[in-house]
Order: structure tokens, then C-alpha cells, then sequence
């Protein structure tokens, strides 16, 4: 069973996905850090972020891979190329980097065919922007996750002083936060919308908990 949760930055996905996937005993993929893993090795290697065939090229020669640890289905840290990435993704600096690779229709051709891949093997919890859309239409239980701009840079602050990486400058990370909203929605490929068949839910104000029971519940209805 596939589980797809979609939305704009910081509506509180991939807490979400990782507490349902828990819930519910699934596994869990988390396709921004895909995305961000490409921008930094685009980075890392001085690969134009204009250059669309180069993008997608290294999207498809490194290897991106979840590390779990013995017995948790939950991934605990991602890495391309064999070099861990968990933190390095997180920055500012590929905050910025990963709307004009995520926009790059090679990568996304790339990455889409990893993600179906990875979800076909079992019951999966999977969170991006166009799983309800493009990477499983056929999914089970489709959730479009919101919350206000405000709420969610707020979110966002707490989350970067948790892990210690990113911007703790709440208008700075507003201001991300939009401009991000904006590339995603806007982009030809693939933008950033909800499917019509999608249950949207919005967070704001909500405990996070009220949203995680809600999902699991609706997911349990729909396994029957
Ligand atoms: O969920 P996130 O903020 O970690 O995602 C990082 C970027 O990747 C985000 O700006 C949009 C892009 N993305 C995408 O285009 N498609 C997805 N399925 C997931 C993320």
C-alpha cells in the first residue's frame, strides 16, 4: 500500500509520514532529500544549476541510498555516492540549490523512476510534492498536507535549532519558505499542486497529533 504525502515546505510532512509509517508498521520515503542529495553533489562536483543534461546526469550516476538501522523500517540517514548526506542537505546554501535542480526535468525523470522503484518494494509512507500526481496517481490514500506561511516558517526555525543546521532567522526563513512555494508551484514540470482525488488537510493550529491519527485512520479504512 502506498500512502502519499504532498504539500509545500514546512507543513509538517515528514514528521507527519514518519509518525504514520510508525503507526502503521510502513516504511518511509522522504523524496526532498533526494532531490536535495543531487543539489549537493551539484554543488559539490561545480555542476551549473542551469544545466539541465548535466543535472540529470548526475542524478543518474550516483547512488542514492537510506541507512537503516537493524530492524527499524524507518530510515535514519541518506547518502549519495556513498558520502553521508543527512545534515549537509539541510543548509541554507541547498535550500537554495535544490528548487532549480528539483526543476530540471532530467532529474526528475531520474529520481521518479528510483522512487517507484523503492515504493513497489512493500507498504510505503512516501512525502514530496508530486506523489498523488506523477510518482504513484494510483496510490491508496492520498494526502495534501498544508498549514499558514507563518505556521510553517515558525516549524521550520524549530526544526533548524533541533538539528542545529539551516537558518534560525524566522523572516529569512519566511522568505524561503515563499520563494520555494513559488518555484514549486510555478515550475512546468510536475509543479506542485494537489491531486484531485487528494484529502487535503490543513495543519495550522492543530496538534500534529490530531493530523497523524487522522491519516492512520484513514489509511486503516482504505487497506480493508
Ligand atoms: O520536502 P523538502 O523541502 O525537503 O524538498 C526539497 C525540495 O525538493 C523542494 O524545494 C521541492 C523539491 N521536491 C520536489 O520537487 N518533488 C518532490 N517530490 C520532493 C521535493
Amino acid at each position: 500500500m502506498i500512502v502519499a504525502i504532498d504539500g509545500p515546505s514546512g507543513a509538517g510532512k515528514s514528521t507527519v509520514a514518519k509518525a504514520v509509517a510508525k503507526k502503521l508498521g510502513f516504511s518511509c520515503l522522504d523524496t526532498g532529500a533526494m532531490y536535495r542529495a543531487v543539489a549537493w553533489q551539484a554543488v559539490q562536483d561545480g555542476v551549473s544549476l542551469a544545466d539541465d543534461a548535466a543535472l540529470g546526469e548526475l542524478a543518474r550516476a550516483y547512488e542514492i541510498a537510506f541507512g537503516h538501522e537493524p530492524g527499524d523500517p524507518l530510515p535514519k540517514t541518506v547518502s549519495i555516492g556513498g558520502v553521508d548526506v543527512t545534515d549537509a542537505i539541510r543548509t541554507a546554501e541547498i535550500d537554495k540549490a535544490v528548487s532549480p535542480t528539483s526543476a530540471a526535468s532530467s532529474v526528475r525523470e531520474a529520481l521518479v523512476s528510483q522512487q517507484r522503484r523503492i515504493g513497489s518494494g512493500g507498504d510505503y509512507v512516501v512525502e514530496g510534492r508530486d506523489i498523488g500526481t506523477v510518482v504513484f496517481p494510483e496510490a491508496e490514500l492520498k494526502v495534501f498536507l498544508t498549514a499558514s506561511d507563518e505556521e510553517r516558517a515558525h516549524r521550520r526555525v524549530r526544526q533548524n535549532v533541533d538539528r542545529g543546521v539551516g537558518s534560525i532567522d524566522y523572516d529569512e526563513v519566511l522568505a524561503d519558505l515563499r520563494r520555494r512555494d513559488e518555484a514549486d508551484s510555478t515550475r512546468a514540470t510536475s509543479p506542485l499542486k494537489a491531486a484531485s482525488d487528494a484529502i487535503e488537510i490543513d495543519s495550522t493550529g492543530d496538534y500534529i497529533e490530531t493530523v497523524i491519527d487522522r491519516i492512520v485512520e484513514l489509511a486503516r479504512e482504505r487497506k480493508r
